[in-house]
Parts: C-alpha cells; structure tokens; sequence
C-alpha cells in the first residue's frame, strides 16, 4: 500500500518534472511551440517554368511591328532598361500586366487583337509611331485602350531620343571635316505618305543651290555603315519630315545633331522644336520668306566659319547621342519605352477617344 503510495507520489513528482521541461521546451522552441508562418501564396506564380521568375511588371509585345525583330535584352544593353519583363511569349496572356499592341497590326475586323475579356489588372497600349497623315483609323478601338504610346508629347509614353545636359562643359569637340555643303538622304517618297510639301520645297530650293542625295528613293541606296559619316561630312542636312504636325519632328533631326551637321528643319513651327532642342542648335525654313533667300543664307554661312561654328555652341552643355538605324531596330526604342513605363507605373488609367485626341 504505502509502496504503492510511495510510487505513486514518485511518478506524480516524476510527471510534474516532465510537464515543466515539456512546457519550458515548447515555451522556447519555435519550430514545435508555435506553427511556422505559412507562405505567402504567389498569386502569379503557378508554374514556375512558365512565368518569370523575377516579380517585375509582364510587357507583351503581342505582335513584332513590321515584323522586325531585335533581341529582347537589348532594351537593358542599349537603354538600360529593365524594369519589366519583356516577352512576346502569348501563353503568357493571362498573366500579363501590360500588353503593347501595335496599331498597324490591327485588322479592319479587329480580329488581331488579344483576345477578351482582358483580366481585369491588365493594361493595353496603343503603339502608333507615325503621324496623323500616316495614320488610319480602324473604327472600334477609340476606347479599348488603358495608354497610348506615340511621337507626342502628352501621350502618356512619348518616343522621343532627347538631348540631355551636362555639367562638365565639352571643351573638345571639333566640327567634322566637312566636304559637301547640302545633304538629304531619303527612303520614302511616296506621295500618298504626305511628302509633297517637303518635295516642293526642295525643288525650289535646289534651283539655287546644290543638293547631294542619297538613299533609296534617289537611287543610290546609303550603306548603314555609311550613314553617319556621310551625313557628318556635309555642313548642313535636310531634316524634313514627311509630314506636318505638333511634336512630330523624329530621328531627321537628332542624325545631325548627333554627328555635328547642322539641320536645316521642315515640319512644325521653330517653336514647336524649341521644345526639344536649343534655338541655336537648327536653322528652320521658316526663318526664310522662300527658299531662295534660305538658299543665299546657306552659302554666306559656308564663307563665314565663325558663323557657322556658332552653330554648335550648344554642344557644350547638352549632347546628342546616335539613334539606331538598322531597319529592325526601328522600334526598338519605342518599345523598350513602353517597358520602363509599366515598370514604374501600376495606376489605374483609361484612354479615351484615342482618335479625337490623336487626329485633332
Ligand atoms: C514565390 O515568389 C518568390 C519571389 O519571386 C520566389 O522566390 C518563390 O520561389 C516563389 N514560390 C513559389 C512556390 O513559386
Ligand atoms: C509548366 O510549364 C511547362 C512549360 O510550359 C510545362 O511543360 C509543364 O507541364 C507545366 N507544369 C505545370 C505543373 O503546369
Ligand atoms: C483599361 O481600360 C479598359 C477600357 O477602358 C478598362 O475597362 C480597364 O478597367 C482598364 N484597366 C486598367 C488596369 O487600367
């Protein structure tokens, strides 16, 4: 009985110890004592072969503009940018954030757009490089569209390769050697694209002066090699744009500035390019009352080098780079745009009446 007692006691003093070690354990152990934060779900995430693995905003391009293909990093090489992940990869679909759609890709029946309906977080964006003249309007996608990506200053991805400043004047820049006075390299001139205003003018203009062609619609087709330093070897260069319109002055103007020539511009008015490059940096039809006496102006220039340097002395503060000219990279930089603004923006955004903004 009292063994009975007696061991009692012992394997209740015996449990009551046990208790107290198992309580201190669980007290201070987390991985037994309390159950392991559970992992937050990844939404997105459900095949992990399939979908990027870094959480970066999805760009599909769902279509390659003019099917001119580049490699997809080069908006990283080139531009530096990378805050999205750029694919043209469609089963990602439903997984995409934003999805470029080039407009001349879309068909009068619109039956080359995404399919519908869109998931809900997902963000379409009208991509149309070309002016208003160059432009049509396929009905029924005025209001589809969350951004709009074009030459224009108030899109909400304006293309433009800008003149950035720099502190540390450039001292050392040299006018290139110089051996023609005139230049104009042309591709397109088709008439239906809106070119018979700059043709006229340059008619009338080289009545009084001559002009040194080059590129396909002249015949002698310009090697890409070729490009900048035969624009760089001509004291002034014709950048005339195809068409008329705010904000449409394009990769004419920034060839000269990039090499050192000076642009003489035909397109929207001087102050309409003051916006983008410094007053002194182009001569402008304009400036002319015909271009007869812009013809004179250019001559006396190409006798007074002091004149004409002064045309440069932008260059100390500011500087141009060289666009890309490679036919397949025509797009290259309005898409990787498109990229750095989903990769900084999530807001909610609708585009409307696309046409009544784009064609008035
Ligand atoms: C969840 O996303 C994170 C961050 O991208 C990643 O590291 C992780 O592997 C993902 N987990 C699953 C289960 O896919
Ligand atoms: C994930 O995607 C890969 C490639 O598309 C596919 O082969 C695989 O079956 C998918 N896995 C699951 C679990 O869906
Ligand atoms: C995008 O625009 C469409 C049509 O205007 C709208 O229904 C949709 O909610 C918008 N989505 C986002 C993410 O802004």
């Amino acid at each position: 009985m009292s063994s009975t007692s007696l061991s009692g006691s012992s394997l209740c003093r015996l449990a009551s110890i046990v208790a107290v070690v198992c309580l201190i354990f669980l007290y201070t152990s987390p991985m037994i004592g309390r159950q392991p934060p559970l992992p937050a779900p990844n939404m997105t995430k459900t095949n992990s072969s399939l979908y990027p693995k870094e959480e970066k905003p999805v760009l599909l391009l769902w279509v390659w503009p003019q099917d001119y293909r580049f490699d997809l990093s080069d908006c990283k090489t080139i531009y530096n940018i990378d805050g999205c992940h750029l694919t043209d990869d469609r089963s990602l679909y439903s997984n995409t954030d934003a999805v470029l759609i080039f407009h001349r890709a879309i068909s009068w029946d619109l039956s080359t757009l995404p399919p519908s309906p869109r998931p809900p977080f997902q963000k379409w964006i009208w991509m149309n490089v070309e002016s208003p003249t160059n432009t049509q309007k396929i009905p029924g996608i005025e209001n589809l569209f969350n951004l709009t990506l074009s030459y224009r200053e108030d899109s909400d991805i304006p293309v433009r390769l800008r003149l950035t400043s720099r502190k540390i004047p450039d001292k050392d820049f040299e006018i290139p050697k110089k051996e023609k006075l005139i230049c104009w390299v042309v591709s397109n001139n088709l008439d239906w694209t809106g070119v018979s205003i700059r043709n006229a003018y340059f008619q009338e203009l080289r009545k009084y002066v001559y002009i040194h062609l080059y590129g396909k619609a002249f015949g002698t087709f310009l090697d890409y090699k070729d490009y900048f330093p035969t624009i760089a070897s001509c004291k002034f260069y014709l950048s005339f744009e195809n068409s008329i319109h705010k904000d449409y002055i394009t990769e004419k103007l920034n060839g000269p500035l990039a090499v050192g020539t000076v642009p003489v511009v035909l397109g929207p008015p001087r102050k309409n390019y003051e916006r983008f490059v410094p007053g002194d940096s182009f001569i402008h039809v304009n400036d002319f009352p015909d271009a007869k006496s812009l013809a004179e102006y250019l001559q006396r220039l190409d006798q007074d080098d002091e004149a004409y340097r002064r045309y440069f002395n932008w260059r100390r503060h500011f500087s141009a780079r060289p666009h890309l000219i490679l036919q397949n990279q025509e797009f290259v930089l309005a898409i990787c745009s498109a990229c750095d603004y989903v990769g900084r923006h999530q807001e909610y955004k609708e585009a409307h009446d696309i046409y009544e903004w784009f064609f008035n």
